[in-house]
C-alpha cells in the first residue's frame, strides 16, 4: 500500500496555457507546455488515484487519466469547478491568462491604412485557483507560482491570497521554467520552513509534489 497513497482518491488537475480568442484566427497565449501539469496528473495516477486531468494540450496519460480538452480560461474555470466538489486533491498547474479580449471578433481583424497601432480592450478573467481556495471544504489545493523576480515573497503572498494548502515556486524565464524538461522549485506550505527541491525532471518534480500532498491529506 506503501506504493499506492492515494489509493480511492480523486485528483483534478489542470495544465497548459489558455487560449483568449480575438477574431477566428488569433488568440492570446502563452509559453506553458503542460508537461508539468500533465505529470502530475499521472504521478497521481501512479500513486492510485482516479486522476481528472483538464487540459489546453494532450500529451500521453496513463489510463487511470480522464483527460478533458479546454481551450480559454472561462472553459477552464467550468471544467475545473464542476470536478471541484468531488475532489479531495487540486493541482492547479495550468498557466491561466489574467485577462481576456472583452469582445471576440467575429471577423478577422484587418489593417486599416494609416493606422500605426491596434488597442485591444481586456477584462479580468476568473481566478480558479483563488475561488476554490474560497469554496474549499476538505480539498486539499496546490498552486503553482511561475515568477522571473523575488520568487520565494511573490510565492508565499500567493499561498496566503488564494488559499492555497501548497505553493510550488518555479523561476520563468528564456529557457527556464515554460517548456523545458525540467524545474527547479521550492515548495511553501503554511506554517512550514520553504522546501528547495534541486533541478530535477520535471516527471520527478511532479511525484515529489503528489508524495508531500498524500503525506499531508
Ligand atoms: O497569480 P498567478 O497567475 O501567478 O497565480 C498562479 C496560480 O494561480 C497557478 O496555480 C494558476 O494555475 C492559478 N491561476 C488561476 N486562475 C487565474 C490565474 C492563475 O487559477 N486566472
Amino acid at each position: 500500500q506503501a506504493k499506492q497513497p492515494l489509493a480511492g482518491k480523486q485528483v483534478l488537475v489542470s495544465a497548459g496555457g489558455t487560449q483568449e480568442r480575438i477574431d477566428p484566427v488569433r488568440y492570446i497565449g502563452n509559453d506553458s507546455s503542460g508537461k508539468m501539469g500533465t505529470a502530475v496528473a499521472n504521478a497521481a495516477a501512479a500513486a492510485g488515484a482516479d486522476v481528472t486531468l483538464v487540459a489546453t494540450k494532450m500529451l500521453p496519460v496513463l489510463p487511470a487519466v480522464d483527460a478533458v480538452y479546454v481551450t480559454s480560461a472561462a472553459e477552464m474555470h467550468d471544467a475545473m469547478l464542476a470536478n471541484f466538489e468531488g475532489a479531495d486533491l487540486v493541482v492547479m498547474a495550468a498557466a491561466v491568462a489574467d485577462f481576456r479580449p472583452t469582445t471576440v471578433s467575429g471577423n478577422k481583424i484587418k489593417k486599416q491604412s494609416g493606422d500605426d497601432a491596434l488597442h485591444l480592450d481586456l477584462v479580468q478573467n476568473p481566478d480558479i485557483l483563488a475561488e476554490m481556495g474560497a469554496q474549499k471544504s476538505h480539498q486539499y489545493l496546490v498552486g503553482f507560482a511561475a515568477e522571473t523576480n523575488d520568487l520565494v515573497a511573490n510565492a508565499q503572498a500567493k499561498l496566503e491570497r488564494k488559499g492555497a494548502d501548497m505553493i510550488v515556486a518555479n523561476p520563468v524565464g528564456y529557457g527556464q521554467g515554460f517548456n523545458t524538461d525540467t524545474d527547479t522549485v521550492t515548495i511553501l506550505r503554511p506554517d512550514q520552513a520553504p522546501l528547495a527541491l534541486d533541478e530535477a525532471a520535471k516527471t520527478e518534480v511532479a511525484s515529489t509534489i503528489v508524495r508531500l500532498a498524500a503525506m499531508a491529506m
